[in-house]
């Protein structure tokens, strides 16, 4: 009863691209169409020193929300509609996959999106392979989504997601009765066989990582009986939160110290409306970069600040960073405020390795901070950083040395002397961005803090996470 699978990509729709009202005119110049063509060439680009970055700005939705909102949506029988969803690369690739497998997914001209699902259990086979791009999360969450239901599914991905490890979730997925064929190291392309009904497990979680438990929740929506996950370190709590507003029966308790979640299955998700928070991990750079160039103030409005993401906020303050908070508020269920944030000399810092889950993202930009602060700075237990789009250590450690920052690379941190606030010397040569977003866009905040600007490879994988983001650069930045 193998279902025939057929390989031709699942191809994402294009949307209108993001702006805000204020800053149409700057976008309509910038930003970039999407889904960008990977088969082009690469764009390097020169990012040059600026004077101080000035103004009110919005960041991008969540992309961990933005996800999740559509793969809920897609099981819920009724409209879900969304407001601020994230579109990137990364959140369009989740859109194709679920419309592949019969989800109604449409972007209106008000830029809200209206999900009409196919209700717990009822994904259908798709009829190409499922194309996820760049995107981890996608590929994890929809690995789950799949494993129980009775379909079959081909992942693929760009080089950077074929090299990231996919056993973590195989293997919970595995006891719960899906069945994969993966390439060489657990990774893409891979096949997926999923079962129903599943098995419910209970799960201890070997490394913190929310997209390993989305995975396992995921998979016990359409699962009789009870899931259980089990987290050593709390992780991003958005699906938990979700499932919850989706009507969901999920319990979450503390045993020894461990969060427990429990989750009863075969549920029944109500459609929402939701509106997305902006996205803490986009706002970092801007955050950095206004801390990083003297004479700047920016304010940042509605940035999610979910503890389980907030970790950037207390380090970057414990280094002397003004960053206020004001008009603090609820949005869909997240907290949220508006961020002012003031040049500030910083002071080098020791991170506690235990906020590492709630910054995870933020690491490579907290490097460049590190880079112009004064003293030393210390990072320890982000063996996880190796395993991200990039190499993240290996990735920053070799692009900071280029722009001229005195950088030790260790097996699980970086160790960084800082300037002292001096500018970065910048590079001559293009910084190698390894198909990383996150690195492209921290090597940009350090091209405003250097004397030379710092020249990066290439600037086509921002437009995963953030497709306005040099239109809202050069925005700030008075250009
Ligand atoms: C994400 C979880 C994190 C993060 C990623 C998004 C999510 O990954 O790095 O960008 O939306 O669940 P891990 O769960 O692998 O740490």
């Amino acid at each position: 009863m193998a279902a025939r699978l057929a390989t031709a990509p699942v191809r994402c729709q294009k949307p209108a691209p993001f702006a805000s009202p204020r800053l149409k005119p700057a976008l309509a110049r910038k930003a970039p169409s999407l889904p960008a063509d990977h088969s082009a060439a690469p764009l390097p680009h020169r990012f040059r020193p600026t004077g101080a970055l000035m103004g009110r700005i919005r960041v991008p939705g969540d992309k961990s929300i933005s996800h999740r909102s559509l793969m809920l949506g897609a099981l819920a029988v009724g409209e879900t509609r969304v407001m601020g969803l994230l579109e990137g690369e990364d959140v369009l690739a989740t859109a194709g996959a679920l419309r592949a497998m019969g989800a109604t997914i449409k972007r209106e001209d008000s830029g809200v999106w209206s999900i009409h699902g196919v209700g717990v259990g009822g994904l259908l086979q798709p009829a190409g392979a499922l194309e996820m791009g760049n995107s981890g999360t996608s590929t994890r969450l929809l690995m789950g989504l799949v494993a129980s239901h009775p379909i079959i599914c081909t992942f693929t991905g760009d080089a950077s997601l074929s090299q990231r490890p996919m056993g973590r979730v195989i293997e919970p997925l595995s006891r719960m009765g899906a069945d994969f064929t993966a390439s060489p190291g657990d990774t893409l392309p891979l096949m997926e066989r999923g079962l129903s009904p599943a098995v419910p497990i209970e799960w201890r979680l070997p490394v913190a990582s929310a997209q390993v438990k989305s995975a396992v929740l995921l998979a016990g929506l359409n699962t009789a009986g009870i899931t259980r996950v089990i987290e050593p370190v709390p992780t991003r709590d958005h699906t938990e939160r979700m499932l919850r507003g989706f009507g969901a029966e999920l319990n979450v308790t503390q045993e020894n110290g461990e969060r427990v979640i429990t989750l009863t299955g075969e549920a029944e998700l109500r459609p929402q409306a939701i509106v997305v928070p902006g996205d803490p991990s986009s706002a970092a750079f801007f955050i950095v970069a206004a801390l990083l160039v003297p004479g700047s103030e920016l304010i940042i409005e509605n940035v999610g600040l979910n503890p389980t993401r907030a970790g950037l906020l207390a380090v970057l303050r414990q280094m002397g960073g003004s960053i206020e908070e004001l008009d603090a508020r609820e949005v869909g269920g997240e907290p949220v405020a508006d961020l002012r944030v003031r040049h500030s000399p910083l002071s080098g810092v020791e991170v506690d390795p235990a906020l590492a889950p709630s910054m995870i993202d933020e690491f490579p930009v907290l490097f460049v901070a590190a880079a112009l602060a004064s003293g030393r700075s210390i990072t320890s237990g982000l063996e996880e950083l190796r395993v991200k789009e990039s190499d993240r250590l290996a990735a920053m450690a070799a692009a900071l040395r280029l722009a001229g920052a005195r950088v030790e690379e260790r097996a699980d941190g970086l160790v960084i002397e800082g300037t002292g606030g001096e500018p970065l010397p910048g590079t001559q040569e293009p910084v190698a961005t390894r198909l990383d977003h996150r690195i492209v866009m921290s090597m940009a905040v350090a091209g405003l803090a250097s004397r030379a600007g710092v020249e990066v490879d290439d600037t086509r994988p921002i437009a995963t996470s953030f497709p306005a983001f040099e239109a809202l650069l050069d925005h700030t930045a008075g250009r």
